[in-house]
């Protein structure tokens, strides 16, 4: 029989998941659906054994969901306890368990276009919301070294580095500090939404003192070069958007589900098609 997945949100209507995970399903020569499900905040309760009752195989989980379906879940895995969200989940046996692929999405992602291993390497994190814990968390677990965080509200980076679970040599710098000693860094990884459309123009930092032989991780990927992306090459320094974390993230899950990593060049190429084209 056919199996379903699907990935619940509010809205959905926008998601390229569906279209990246179909073609992955069929290519994999595997008989499966993978459907868009809009389910509205006070839906969900009812939603998740619904899904159980209909044998969905499993899931992803997007806004505004991430972090309210984690009780209504059979388990949750460590890493995603500790960030705090769910992204993916997989039925086991028809129990519904729970993982976080994001910030391990984020880190092969950046790993494949820097070359080399990221963990020995010296961090700066700009940023200290949702996508900054999952990304700082998953930094820690794998045992990266040193990660500093720069964010507006430093409480909020005080927090996130203080309920990390993993062990991490971590500073809180001010937007000055880090600007001042930015070439300590050899990456750096921007989490905000500034630069995001239509706000295209703005930047969480100047980029002044970067390393040419710095990387930039921008995890926005619309527009596909952000105004920080641009300062970074106009230094000499390589950059990366945010397409290779989406991707990711979805093959980690598509993983999960099945057991074999999905061709993640194809399923780039249809999220590149979705964004009619635009890469960097
Ligand atoms: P997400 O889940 O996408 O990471 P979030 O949890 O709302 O979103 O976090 C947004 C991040 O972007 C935060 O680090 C936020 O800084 P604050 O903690 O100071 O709020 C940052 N951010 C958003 N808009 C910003 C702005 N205009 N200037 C500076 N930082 C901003």
């Amino acid at each position: 029989m056919k199996k379903l997945y699907g990935v619940i949100g509010n809205p959905i209507g926008h998601s390229m998941s569906p279209a990246m995970h179909n073609d992955a399903f069929k290519t994999a020569g595997i008989d499966a659906h993978y459907q868009p499900l809009q389910i509205k905040t006070e839906d969900l309760p009812a939603a998740v054994p619904g899904m159980k009752a209909i044998g969905i195989s499993g899931f992803n989980v997007t806004v505004p969901h991430k972090t309210a379906i984690m009780p209504l879940l059979d388990e949750v895995d460590p890493l995603a306890q500790a960030i705090g969200a769910v992204n993916t989940v997989v039925n086991v046996n028809n129990r519904f368990i729970g993982y976080n692929t994001d910030g391990a999405g984020f880190i092969r992602g950046l790993h494949e276009e820097y070359g080399k291993s990221v963990l020995d390497k010296r961090i700066l994190l700009i940023g200290a919301g949702g996508a900054a814990r999952a990304i700082y968390y998953t930094l820690s677990q794998q045992g990266a070294i040193l990660v500093d965080i720069v964010n507006r509200t430093a409480e909020k980076a005080e927090q996130l580095k203080t309920r990390c679970p993993y062990p991490v040599n971590t500073s809180i710098l001010s937007l000055q500090q880090a600007e001042t000693t930015l070439e300590k860094y050899d990456i750096i990884i921007q989490t905000t939404s500034i630069g995001m459309s239509p706000k295209v123009d703005e930047k969480p930092l100047s980029l002044q003192r970067l390393r040419p032989d710095a990387f930039v991780s921008d995890i926005i990927y619309n527009p596909a070069k952000t105004a920080l992306m641009k300062e970074a090459e106009s230094h000499g320094a390589r950059v990366q958007n945010g397409l290779k974390m989406f991707v990711y993230q979805g093959a980690l899950a598509f993983e999960k589900w099945t057991g074999t990593l999905p061709d993640t060049e194809r399923m780039e190429k249809i999220v590149i098609e979705k964004l009619g084209g635009k890469t960097c």
